[in-house]
């Protein structure tokens, strides 16, 4: 049930960003990080090397040349980090497991000292009341089976499944809520059209089997994982999902909307929720590749495998236009991409549920880039930060009260990190990093989002 906070607490979102919302009693708050892109500890205790590993060492891949070798070095400064998750009173963290940190090869034998790491991360988080998020894949794709394909070939969908049961075997007892892969669809645009991501292609022909082959490899690893799982273990698909409006009143920019809306959202929510590929996609899709060549019968049965909840990652609306090509209408952020558009938050979950049914979501992902320095007072003081989660949660807060079945909110993200091809450039932390000598400083926002999870209100 949802009431007004009409008795704010006296921590900061009352001040100048208070708006009386307050959230159902148990909704979770959370903040989010990836293994690439915050462990760092690239060549140690028996890592093997993933596509982002080689991506970043081919030069003019990432800005200034940057790597994640030493990122924000969580791998040896974890413990600290989850006293300060603790301190900012969220009580669920959002992270993923390197894949070739624990099979160096993708497939093959364990590494024990890269499983003992999230043991030790996992065993960190239960001593601090801390509820884990694991995501299996977050894009660090292990070398060697790239090598053999990677996603190009459909035995990677089996070799996740695998490792998924691997991971699900040895850290089952201590995870609750389980994330497969995360953003699919950002490996085939980014990795496999615009190559911006690792590993760099540009073949539009490999695209399309690369997104079935992740879906597969999502379906087949809910259906491996299972049996290794305690009762009550849930599995989700991680989607980032972009709400598609027509740029302006034209019967072409409705058409190419619904176009566009079914390679940014319908291709994956489709054959996960309804066991289908969306067909006007897919027709399109032909003229790429053949789809014929690569889904096998029984394929969509696989991906369409019951899971538990979707994690929903949320960051810009898309505006088309009649020639099928994209506008901004709206405030941008320092990520060239992103424009600022909290209404999109609303209306891509309530858009969830309409056409899904009444799933049970949590947002994963969430968040903005800006400009932060550290002040002559040692603070950093966020406001771009403060208002768009403001705002974000409002939309949030909106969906619920329409019946919109969201159990919990993860930022992205927990500090400062490796931000792929733009490297250490942006920052999108609650805790500010001074990456020359890895100090934390909780931004603002950080504080300020502490009042929000302690209050329950924003
Ligand atoms: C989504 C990705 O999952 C995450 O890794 C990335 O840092 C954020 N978007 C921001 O771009």
């Amino acid at each position: 049930m949802l009431t007004s906070c009409d008795d704010p607490p006296s921590a900061e979102p009352s001040d100048e960003t208070s708006l009386g919302l307050r959230f159902p009693k148990g909704f979770v708050w959370g903040a989010a990080t990836s293994a690439y892109q915050i462990e760092g500890a690239a060549g140690i205790d028996g890592r093997g090397p993933s596509v982002w590993d080689t991506f970043c060492a081919t030069p003019g891949k990432v800005r200034n040349g940057q790597t994640g070798d030493v990122a924000v070095d969580h791998y040896h400064r974890w413990s600290d980090d989850l006293d300060l998750i603790k301190q900012l009173g969220m009580s669920s963290y959002r992270f993923s497991v390197s894949w070739s940190r624990v099979l160096p090869d993708g497939v093959g034998p364990v590494n024990q000292r890269g499983l003992d790491f999230y043991r030790r991360l996992l065993a960190g988080l239960h001593e601090r009341g801390i509820s884990p998020m694991v995501t299996l894949y977050h894009w660090d794709t292990p070398q060697a089976l790239h090598e053999e394909g990677g996603w190009e070939n459909r035995d990677t969908a089996y070799r996740f499944a695998d490792y998924a049961a691997l991971i699900a075997a040895e850290l089952g007892d201590s995870v609750p809520v389980w994330l497969t892969l995360n953003e699919p669809k950002t490996v085939v645009q980014n990795g496999y059209l615009t190559g911006v991501h690792a590993p760099g292609h540009k073949d539009p022909a490999a695209a399309y089997v690369v997104a079935h082959h992740q879906l597969l490899a999502h379906g087949l690893a809910v259906q491996a994982m299972r049996p290794h799982l305690p009762a009550g273990s849930r599995i989700g698909p991680a989607l980032n999902l972009h709400p598609c409006y027509p740029a302006d009143n034209s019967e072409g920019a409705q058409e190419q909307t619904i176009l566009y809306d079914g390679y940014e959202n319908r291709l994956y929510l489709d054959p996960i929720f309804r066991a289908s590929y969306p067909a006007d996609v897919m027709a399109d899709v032909a003229r790429f590749s053949p789809m014929a060549s690569y889904i096998q019968t029984d394929d969509l049965k696989i991906i369409g495998s019951p899971v538990d909840l979707l994690a929903v990652q949320y960051y810009t609306p898309i505006y088309v236009t009649a020639d099928g090509s994209t506008i901004f209408k709206h405030p941008t952020s320092q990520a060239f991409w992103q424009q600022i558009y909290p209404q999109g938050m609303y209306d891509i979950l309530t858009r969830v549920k309409r056409d899904y049914g009444n799933i049970p979501l949590t947002i994963t992902e969430n968040g903005l880039p800006t400009p932060d320095a550290l002040g002559g007072d040692g603070m950093v003081d966020d406001p771009g930060r403060i208002a768009f989660f403001r705002d974000h949660f409002a939309a949030a807060h909106r969906a619920i009260s329409d019946g919109v079945n969201l159990e919990s909110y993860h930022v992205w993200s927990l500090l400062d990190n490796f931000e792929w091809q733009e490297g250490y450039d942006e920052r999108w932390g609650l805790i500010y990093v001074d990456y020359a000598s890895q100090r934390r400083i909780p931004k603002r926002s950080a504080r300020w989002y502490s009042g929000v999870i302690s209050a329950n209100c924003v």
